[in-house]
Protein backbone atom coordinates (compact mmCIF):
# COMPACT_ATOMS: atom_id res chain seq x y z
CA UNK A 1 0.00 0.00 0.00
CA UNK A 2 1.22 3.14 -0.94
CA UNK A 3 1.92 5.87 1.69
CA UNK A 4 1.25 9.13 0.13
CA UNK A 5 1.22 11.48 3.16
CA UNK A 6 3.14 14.22 3.96
CA UNK A 7 4.16 16.75 6.73
CA UNK A 8 2.56 16.26 10.33
CA UNK A 9 0.91 13.21 9.21
CA UNK A 10 3.98 11.89 7.81
CA UNK A 11 5.35 11.81 10.91
CA UNK A 12 3.30 8.68 12.72
CA UNK A 13 5.44 6.44 10.51
CA UNK A 14 8.59 7.54 12.85
CA UNK A 15 7.18 6.08 16.57
CA UNK A 16 5.11 2.92 14.43
CA UNK A 17 8.76 2.04 12.98
CA UNK A 18 10.21 2.65 16.17
CA UNK A 19 7.50 0.07 17.66
CA UNK A 20 8.28 -2.46 14.97
CA UNK A 21 11.82 -1.88 15.63
CA UNK A 22 10.67 -2.66 19.53
CA UNK A 23 9.12 -5.67 18.63
CA UNK A 24 11.97 -7.48 16.43
CA UNK A 25 14.06 -6.72 19.33
CA UNK A 26 14.91 -9.86 21.53
CA UNK A 27 13.57 -8.43 24.53
CA UNK A 28 10.76 -5.88 23.64
CA UNK A 29 9.70 -3.17 26.28
CA UNK A 30 6.25 -2.88 24.41
CA UNK A 31 6.10 -5.40 22.11
CA UNK A 32 3.55 -4.42 20.02
CA UNK A 33 2.82 -6.85 17.01
CA UNK A 34 0.22 -4.71 14.55
CA UNK A 35 3.33 -2.37 14.23
CA UNK A 36 5.47 -4.79 12.39
CA UNK A 37 2.27 -6.37 10.79
CA UNK A 38 1.55 -2.66 9.35
CA UNK A 39 5.09 -1.90 8.34
CA UNK A 40 4.89 -5.35 5.64
CA UNK A 41 2.01 -3.73 3.56
CA UNK A 42 3.05 -0.36 3.83
CA UNK A 43 5.00 0.83 1.26
CA UNK A 44 7.45 3.77 2.08
CA UNK A 45 11.11 3.90 3.14
CA UNK A 46 11.32 3.85 6.76
CA UNK A 47 15.31 4.73 6.69
CA UNK A 48 14.62 7.92 5.28
CA UNK A 49 13.01 9.21 8.83
CA UNK A 50 16.41 8.90 11.13
CA UNK A 51 14.97 6.32 13.56
CA UNK A 52 17.65 4.51 14.82
CA UNK A 53 17.21 1.14 17.60
CA UNK A 54 18.49 3.51 20.56
CA UNK A 55 15.72 6.18 19.81
CA UNK A 56 13.04 3.07 19.27
CA UNK A 57 13.54 2.46 23.04
CA UNK A 58 12.25 5.96 24.42
CA UNK A 59 9.15 5.42 21.96
CA UNK A 60 8.53 2.17 23.17
CA UNK A 61 8.96 3.35 26.88
CA UNK A 62 6.67 6.48 26.03
CA UNK A 63 3.95 4.30 24.86
CA UNK A 64 4.16 1.63 27.24
CA UNK A 65 3.81 4.29 29.76
CA UNK A 66 0.87 5.30 28.28
CA UNK A 67 -0.68 2.43 27.92
CA UNK A 68 0.11 1.75 31.69
CA UNK A 69 -2.76 5.24 32.52
CA UNK A 70 -5.23 3.71 29.94
CA UNK A 71 -5.14 0.70 31.82
CA UNK A 72 -5.16 1.69 35.25
CA UNK A 73 -7.63 4.88 34.06
CA UNK A 74 -10.37 2.07 32.32
CA UNK A 75 -9.80 -0.43 35.38
CA UNK A 76 -10.91 2.44 37.77
CA UNK A 77 -13.32 3.82 35.21
CA UNK A 78 -15.03 0.39 33.56
CA UNK A 79 -17.78 2.75 31.70
CA UNK A 80 -15.33 5.08 30.57
CA UNK A 81 -15.01 7.40 27.08
CA UNK A 82 -11.31 7.40 25.54
CA UNK A 83 -10.29 10.04 23.02
CA UNK A 84 -7.09 8.64 21.37
CA UNK A 85 -6.30 12.22 19.51
CA UNK A 86 -3.28 12.18 16.74
CA UNK A 87 -3.84 8.46 17.35
CA UNK A 88 -2.09 7.99 13.54
CA UNK A 89 -1.20 3.86 12.87
CA UNK A 90 -0.71 3.57 16.69
CA UNK A 91 -2.45 -0.06 17.86
CA UNK A 92 -3.46 1.23 21.57
CA UNK A 93 -7.05 0.34 20.91
CA UNK A 94 -5.67 -3.42 20.32
CA UNK A 95 -3.11 -3.32 22.34
CA UNK A 96 -5.91 -2.24 25.52
CA UNK A 97 -8.43 -4.57 24.34
CA UNK A 98 -10.89 -2.77 26.71
CA UNK A 99 -14.32 -4.36 28.00
CA UNK A 100 -17.31 -3.81 25.94
CA UNK A 101 -18.74 -0.66 28.20
CA UNK A 102 -15.94 1.48 27.15
CA UNK A 103 -16.25 3.82 23.84
CA UNK A 104 -13.28 4.83 22.15
CA UNK A 105 -12.78 7.48 19.77
CA UNK A 106 -9.07 7.11 17.31
CA UNK A 107 -9.12 10.82 16.04
CA UNK A 108 -6.54 12.47 13.82
CA UNK A 109 -6.60 14.16 10.22
CA UNK A 110 -8.93 12.85 7.37
CA UNK A 111 -5.76 11.46 5.38
CA UNK A 112 -4.80 9.57 8.24
CA UNK A 113 -7.68 8.03 9.11
CA UNK A 114 -8.54 7.31 5.30
CA UNK A 115 -5.31 5.29 5.70
CA UNK A 116 -6.03 3.74 9.39
CA UNK A 117 -9.29 2.35 8.25
CA UNK A 118 -7.66 0.63 5.10
CA UNK A 119 -5.38 -0.87 7.75
CA UNK A 120 -7.58 -2.10 10.59
CA UNK A 121 -10.83 -3.54 10.39
CA UNK A 122 -13.81 -1.63 12.27
CA UNK A 123 -14.27 -2.90 16.10
CA UNK A 124 -17.38 -2.95 18.58
CA UNK A 125 -17.72 0.24 20.67
CA UNK A 126 -14.97 1.70 18.56
CA UNK A 127 -15.13 4.49 15.89
CA UNK A 128 -12.38 6.63 13.93
CA UNK A 129 -12.94 10.63 13.57
CA UNK A 130 -11.45 12.28 10.77
CA UNK A 131 -11.10 15.54 11.52
CA UNK A 132 -8.60 18.03 13.01
CA UNK A 133 -8.52 17.79 16.71
CA UNK A 134 -8.43 21.34 16.92
CA UNK A 135 -11.90 21.81 15.26
CA UNK A 136 -14.18 21.11 18.00
CA UNK A 137 -17.43 20.21 15.79
CA UNK A 138 -16.48 16.60 16.11
CA UNK A 139 -16.90 16.65 20.12
CA UNK A 140 -21.09 16.65 18.95
CA UNK A 141 -20.03 12.81 18.65
CA UNK A 142 -18.69 12.00 22.02
CA UNK A 143 -21.23 10.75 24.86
CA UNK A 144 -21.65 13.15 28.16
CA UNK A 145 -22.09 11.88 31.33
CA UNK A 146 -19.41 9.39 31.18
CA UNK A 147 -15.85 9.90 32.43
CA UNK A 148 -13.47 10.67 29.52
CA UNK A 149 -9.77 9.63 29.23
CA UNK A 150 -8.38 11.88 26.85
CA UNK A 151 -4.50 10.61 25.81
CA UNK A 152 -2.45 12.01 22.70
CA UNK A 153 0.91 11.14 22.37
CA UNK A 154 3.29 12.81 20.03
CA UNK A 155 0.98 15.23 18.94
CA UNK A 156 0.75 18.54 21.22
CA UNK A 157 4.10 19.93 19.71
CA UNK A 158 2.51 19.88 15.95
CA UNK A 159 -0.71 22.56 17.30
CA UNK A 160 -0.09 26.37 16.87
CA UNK A 161 0.66 27.78 20.08
CA UNK A 162 -2.65 29.56 20.64
CA UNK A 163 -4.63 25.89 18.92
CA UNK A 164 -2.97 23.90 21.82
CA UNK A 165 -4.67 25.86 25.16
CA UNK A 166 -8.40 26.37 22.91
CA UNK A 167 -8.25 22.66 22.10
CA UNK A 168 -8.10 22.05 25.82
CA UNK A 169 -10.29 24.27 26.94
CA UNK A 170 -13.20 22.86 24.58
CA UNK A 171 -12.45 19.51 25.52
CA UNK A 172 -12.88 20.43 29.20
CA UNK A 173 -15.89 22.89 28.46
CA UNK A 174 -17.26 19.44 26.30
CA UNK A 175 -16.64 16.81 29.00
CA UNK A 176 -17.96 16.42 32.40
CA UNK A 177 -14.70 14.94 33.98
CA UNK A 178 -11.79 12.79 33.87
CA UNK A 179 -8.25 13.07 32.78
CA UNK A 180 -6.05 13.76 30.22
CA UNK A 181 -2.65 12.44 29.50
CA UNK A 182 -0.25 13.99 26.83
CA UNK A 183 3.35 14.49 25.79
CA UNK A 184 4.59 18.22 25.72
CA UNK A 185 8.06 19.40 24.60
CA UNK A 186 9.66 22.96 26.83
CA UNK A 187 9.99 25.69 24.05
CA UNK A 188 13.26 25.34 23.37
CA UNK A 189 13.27 21.85 22.45
CA UNK A 190 10.34 22.65 19.54
CA UNK A 191 12.57 25.36 18.36
CA UNK A 192 15.62 22.99 18.36
CA UNK A 193 14.52 20.55 16.20
CA UNK A 194 14.44 21.85 12.90
CA UNK A 195 17.55 19.83 11.63
CA UNK A 196 15.99 16.37 12.68
CA UNK A 197 16.09 13.97 9.85
CA UNK A 198 12.38 13.66 10.76
CA UNK A 199 11.00 17.22 9.95
CA UNK A 200 13.52 17.89 7.17
CA UNK A 201 12.43 14.76 5.55
CA UNK A 202 8.63 15.49 6.06
CA UNK A 203 8.29 19.14 6.39
CA UNK A 204 6.64 18.95 9.27
CA UNK A 205 6.99 22.30 11.66
CA UNK A 206 6.98 21.55 15.72
CA UNK A 207 4.88 24.92 17.01
CA UNK A 208 3.57 24.66 20.66
CA UNK A 209 6.03 24.30 23.46
CA UNK A 210 5.33 24.07 27.46
CA UNK A 211 7.99 24.92 29.63
CA UNK A 212 6.29 24.12 32.57
CA UNK A 213 3.13 21.89 32.99
CA UNK A 214 1.55 24.11 35.25
CA UNK A 215 1.29 26.75 32.97
CA UNK A 216 -1.89 24.76 30.98
CA UNK A 217 -3.64 25.40 34.80
CA UNK A 218 -3.60 28.92 34.11
CA UNK A 219 -4.11 29.05 30.56
CA UNK A 220 -6.78 26.11 30.62
CA UNK A 221 -9.50 26.91 33.56
CA UNK A 222 -10.86 23.73 35.22
CA UNK A 223 -7.64 21.75 34.45
CA UNK A 224 -5.77 20.32 37.26
CA UNK A 225 -2.22 18.64 37.29
CA UNK A 226 -2.10 15.43 38.67
CA UNK A 227 1.51 14.57 37.62
CA UNK A 228 4.32 15.48 35.14
CA UNK A 229 7.21 13.27 34.64
CA UNK A 230 10.17 14.09 33.05
CA UNK A 231 10.09 12.19 29.06
CA UNK A 232 13.53 10.45 30.35
CA UNK A 233 11.69 9.30 33.57
CA UNK A 234 10.01 6.23 32.36
CA UNK A 235 12.49 3.53 32.50
CA UNK A 236 12.88 0.69 35.04
CA UNK A 237 15.54 -0.86 36.15
CA UNK A 238 14.65 -4.27 34.38
CA UNK A 239 14.32 -2.52 31.13
CA UNK A 240 17.90 -1.74 31.14
CA UNK A 241 18.89 -5.22 32.50
CA UNK A 242 18.38 -7.29 28.81
CA UNK A 243 19.17 -4.27 26.25
CA UNK A 244 22.68 -4.87 24.57
CA UNK A 245 25.03 -3.29 26.25
CA UNK A 246 25.44 -0.11 24.05
CA UNK A 247 22.00 0.66 23.91
CA UNK A 248 22.01 -0.04 28.07
CA UNK A 249 24.40 2.47 28.36
CA UNK A 250 22.95 4.86 26.12
CA UNK A 251 19.29 4.33 27.74
CA UNK A 252 21.25 4.27 31.70
CA UNK A 253 22.96 7.76 30.37
CA UNK A 254 19.45 9.08 29.56
CA UNK A 255 17.72 8.41 32.51
CA UNK A 256 20.19 8.40 35.52
CA UNK A 257 22.45 11.48 33.87
CA UNK A 258 20.47 13.34 31.59
CA UNK A 259 17.22 13.65 33.74
CA UNK A 260 19.58 14.91 36.17
CA UNK A 261 20.52 17.85 34.77
CA UNK A 262 17.81 21.03 35.51
CA UNK A 263 17.96 21.92 31.22
CA UNK A 264 17.38 18.67 29.92
CA UNK A 265 14.95 17.63 33.12
CA UNK A 266 12.80 20.46 31.27
CA UNK A 267 13.27 19.18 27.53
CA UNK A 268 9.62 17.50 27.77
CA UNK A 269 6.96 16.08 30.29
CA UNK A 270 4.38 13.23 29.95
CA UNK A 271 1.75 15.03 31.96
CA UNK A 272 -1.71 13.94 33.54
CA UNK A 273 -4.69 16.61 34.54
CA UNK A 274 -8.08 16.10 35.73
CA UNK A 275 -10.66 17.87 34.95
CA UNK A 276 -14.05 18.51 36.06
CA UNK A 277 -16.42 17.85 39.30
CA UNK A 278 -15.46 14.31 39.96
CA UNK A 279 -12.86 14.49 42.86
CA UNK A 280 -12.26 11.20 42.67
CA UNK A 281 -10.82 10.82 38.96
C1 LIG B 1 4.27 11.91 15.69
S1 LIG B 1 2.71 11.40 15.11
C2 LIG B 1 2.14 10.44 16.52
C3 LIG B 1 1.12 9.41 16.11
C4 LIG B 1 0.69 8.45 17.23
N1 LIG B 1 0.20 9.14 18.39
C5 LIG B 1 1.84 7.54 17.62
O1 LIG B 1 2.40 7.71 18.71
O2 LIG B 1 2.15 6.65 16.83
C6 LIG B 1 1.73 12.88 15.19
C7 LIG B 1 0.27 12.64 14.83
O3 LIG B 1 -0.47 13.81 15.14
C8 LIG B 1 -1.41 13.99 14.11
N2 LIG B 1 -1.83 15.40 14.09
C9 LIG B 1 -1.06 16.51 14.00
N3 LIG B 1 -1.83 17.61 14.00
C10 LIG B 1 -3.12 17.18 14.11
C11 LIG B 1 -4.38 17.83 14.15
N4 LIG B 1 -4.47 19.17 14.10
N5 LIG B 1 -5.49 17.08 14.25
C12 LIG B 1 -5.43 15.73 14.31
N6 LIG B 1 -4.26 15.05 14.29
C13 LIG B 1 -3.12 15.77 14.17
C14 LIG B 1 -0.65 13.61 12.85
O4 LIG B 1 -1.51 13.41 11.75
C15 LIG B 1 0.07 12.37 13.34
O5 LIG B 1 -0.73 11.22 13.18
Amino acid sequence: MKVSLTGAAETLLAPLYARALDARSPRPLLADPVAEELLAKLDYDFSRLGMRQSSAIGVALRARYFDQRVREFLAAHPEATVLHLGCGLDSRLQRIAPGPDVRWFDVDQPDVIELREQLYPPRPHSETVAASVTDPKWLARVPTGRPVLVVAEGLTMYLAADEGPRMLRSLVKHLARGEMVFDTYARFAVRSTRSMALFRQTGARLAWGVDDPRELERDVPGLRLVKAASAYATAADADLRHLPLVLRLRLAFDTEVLSRLPLLRRVGHISRYAFGEDERI
